[in-house]
């Protein structure tokens, strides 16, 4: 996404008269944050230079908006996502050691990624499925019922896929 491509009143054509040329631009935002990670995958520092300059917000307060999200990215992310379920029913079932396999294998660990960004290991609280515990999530898709056979799976299904993003 081209930063000087924003155009702050094109955007807010249809209610552009309620609101502030400051509430414009911070509307804007999170529009321009989502167009940046859907090209980068994460929020490059320069990106967001450029578009503090073009919209004249500091740039702390454009660090402070993105902050505020917990899906905006301020570090590259690897080309798979690999999520470990922790919470209780996940952890009673061996969470921990599902986790220890994978951050072995790949030598990272939780909230890193590869250096070949083919990889970002993460953890999350729980995901709502507690019945096929333990659970990964790979990308969108959940597995259920992860012992040994299918941490493996993951970790060859990791491993095989292509290390530079498209
Ligand atoms: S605790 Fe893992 S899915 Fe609920």
């Amino acid at each position: 996404m081209k930063i000087e491509e924003l155009n702050v009143d094109e955007h807010y054509k249809e209610i552009g008269e309620v609101l502030t040329g400051d509430q414009k631009k911070k509307g804007i935002l999170i529009h321009a944050f989502q167009q940046i990670q859907k090209e980068y995958n994460y929020l490059p520092e320069d990106k967001l230079k450029e578009l503090s300059k073009k919209l004249d917000i500091p740039l702390s307060d454009i660090y402070s908006a993105a902050s505020f999200y917990k899906h905006f990215y301020f570090k590259p992310r690897g080309k798979n996502v690999v999520c470990v379920c922790m919470g209780t029913a996940c952890h009673v079932r061996g969470a921990s050691k599902v986790l220890e396999r994978l951050e072995e294998e790949f030598g990272i660990k939780e909230g890193e990624t590869t250096e070949d960004l083919s990889m970002t290991l993460e953890t999350v609280g729980c995901v709502g499925c507690c019945g096929l515990a333990p659970v990964v999530t790979v990308n969108e898709e959940v597995v259920g019922d992860v012992g040994t056979k299918k941490v493996n799976e993951i970790i060859k299904r990791v491993k095989s896929s292509d290390k530079v993003r498209s």
